[in-house]
């Protein structure tokens, strides 16, 4: 039973550079060396957080035509080793330039469509912290745009249900009068089926860790690192898939 329990399972080993049957990855280099390693159809989904272009100390600041050049370029691999089931979460902010946004999940859009991806969500994570703005209102958002390759994709809506709002509800006329209304294994909320993850809900990507199956309300600085690997293991792919997180 003991062999049974997770603290038990066999370490598993973290290779340097991508093979076919490495477990885990780490790379400790650039992103597209790394890439550049991988076969064509071969990972199932990709999440990352890209560099915004705001001169933080592992990029160098340039003119916003020349750093999505770059990033185009990095998509381009990035859909070419995608399986044609798989998905891309494709976390940005603003680029800000003389106090002016350019909120970077515009400008990526036309990239991810140059190369056929289909935008499936525009996921919202709100926050409350960051500097305060005094010249408009400050920023406390940053979006996911979530893309598949193809209309063929993987996305296991019943394993991030949460308990309907109302509960039991029925219809009540029409042929269906009487009879339960909504999914008889569990129905989603308002928001969640909008694909807009709220605070204070139990969808929240910024306090609950992950919907439905943790309600962890406490701050974080970023969702990829606890979100993601939820997303990863219950949403858009089977258990334990290849995954890049380059960063
Ligand atoms: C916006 S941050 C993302 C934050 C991070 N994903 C997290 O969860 O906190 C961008 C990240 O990309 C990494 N990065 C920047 N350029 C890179 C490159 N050419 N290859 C690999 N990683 C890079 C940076 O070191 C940084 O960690």
């Amino acid at each position: 039973m003991m062999s049974s329990l997770p603290l038990f399972h066999p370490v598993k080993s973290i290779e340097a550079t991508f093979h076919q049957e490495a477990e885990i990855v780490a790379f400790n280099g650039d992103v597209a060396d790394f890439v550049a390693q991988i076969p064509d159809e071969s990972i199932t989904l990709i999440i990352t957080s890209p560099p915004y272009n705001l001169g933080k100390i592992y990029e160098n600041r340039t003119t916003i035509s020349d750093y999505l050049e770059t990033q185009s370029s990095l998509i381009s691999e990035l859909c070419r080793i995608l399986k044609p089931n798989g998905s891309i979460c494709w976390q940005v902010g603003n680029f800000v330039e003389d106090g002016e946004i350019y909120p970077l999940d515009i400008f990526y859009y036309p990239i991810f469509k140059k190369f056929r991806m289909k935008l499936r969500n525009r996921i919202i994570w709100t926050f409350g912290h960051g500097l305060h703005s005094s010249k408009r209102f400050s920023g406390r958002y940053e979006t996911i745009l979530w893309f598949t390759k193809s209309d063929d994709y993987i996305f296991n809506l019943d394993s991030v249900r949460v308990p309907s709002k109302y509960p039991g509800k029925r219809h009540f006329k029409g042929p269906n009068r009487g009879k339960p209304s909504g999914n008889p294994l569990l129905t989603y909320s308002p928001a969640q089926r909008q694909g807009i993850l709220v605070p204070g809900s139990a969808s929240a990507l910024t306090s609950s860790g992950c919907p439905s199956k943790a309600a962890v309300h406490s701050p974080q600085a970023f969702p990829l690192s606890r979100q993601f690997p939820f997303a990863q293991r219950y949403c858009f792919a089977t258990p334990f898939p290849r995954c890049l997180v380059p960063s």
